[in-house]
């Protein structure tokens, strides 16, 4: 099996760490999309990761632009990845419609909380005014995505 991890993560590398705790498990080639130009042809894969920091409730735009750009999907297996300051299980919804339109198959998600420095003022309380959450995502974190991954890679092998 092979697999394309594409990831946006550049205000603390937190979705970076995710990326690659399940980039070994799934044989994982990553491809950190706001550091290079040279994007995957999907179809050399059998799946797709896709993963972001969100940043205003949404997935980075480079990610949006990329699926955007994505061919049809024949039904090709998707896994989507986040990791924010709050935890909301609508993070996913947009980029997952988009993905299930173009003949995608979502079959997995996962999400850890991520430290944050800057939050847009919009989004700043008193409770997490000088950063909020440090040290996330931790290790037990780390070893959720890699036990999800494992999970991931045992329902591709069976859909085989
Ligand atoms: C510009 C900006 C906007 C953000 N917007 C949100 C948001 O809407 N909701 C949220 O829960 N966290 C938000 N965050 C926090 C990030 O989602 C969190 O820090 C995430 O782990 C960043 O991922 P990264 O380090 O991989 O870039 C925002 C952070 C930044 C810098």
């Amino acid at each position: 099996m092979k697999t394309a991890v594409v990831y946006a993560s550049y205000h603390h590398r937190n979705t970076e760490k995710i990326a690659e705790a399940i980039a070994p498990v799934l044989n994982g080639t990553l491809v950190p999309i706001l550091q290079t130009d040279t994007l995957p042809d999907v179809t050399d894969f059998d799946l797709l990761a896709i993963g972001s920091g969100i940043y205003r409730w949404k997935f980075h735009d480079k990610i949006t632009d990329f699926v955007e750009n994505l061919p049809d999907g024949g039904q090709r297996h998707v896994i989507l990845f986040s990791t924010s300051a709050f935890k909301n299980h609508k993070f996913h919804d947009a980029i997952q419609k988009r993905l299930e339109e173009k003949n995608y198959h979502v079959i997995g998600h996962f999400h850890a909380k991520g430290s944050a420095s800057f939050l847009p003022e919009w989004l700043t309380s008193h409770r997490i005014k000088g950063g909020k959450d440090k040290g996330r995502p931790n290790q037990a974190e780390l070893m959720a995505a890699v036990r999800f991954a494992e999970e991931v890679k045992s329902m591709m092998e069976e859909v085989k």
